[in-house]
């Protein structure tokens, strides 16, 4: 079961466990985890579900496919460790992964 810390905006940090096979987003959702708003239920349609993936887990959880790189574009503050955390899938590789949520999602 890899666990997944999220930070907020203000710091706080949330640690939860998942399941392998799920997404950071829906991870997230499923614990109560507040700051990723996830409006098109994880299609790769909305990008309120943007996330900064910490810069030691940039290279393992890898690049964003192009769908992602172009919905990305509707995200603000993009950086180069944003991600959408619907297209995170977990596996034990990424236990331990942390990631950020930004101040406002759209
Ligand atoms: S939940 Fe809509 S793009 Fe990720």
């Amino acid at each position: 079961m890899p666990r997944i810390t999220y930070i907020d905006a203000a710091g706080t940090e949330r640690t939860v466990e998942a399941q392998a096979g799920a997404t950071v987003m829906e991870a997230a959702i499923r614990n109560g985890v507040p700051g990723i708003d996830a409006e098109c239920g994880g299609a790769c349609a909305c990008a309120t579900c943007h996330v900064y993936v910490d810069e030691a887990w940039v290279a393992r959880v890898g690049e964003p496919g192009p769908m992602e790189e172009d919905m990305l574009d509707f995200a603000s503050e993009v950086k180069p460790n944003s991600r959408l955390s619907c297209q995170i899938k977990l596996s034990d590789a990424l236990d331990g992964l942390i990631v950020r949520t930004p101040a406002h999602q759209g």
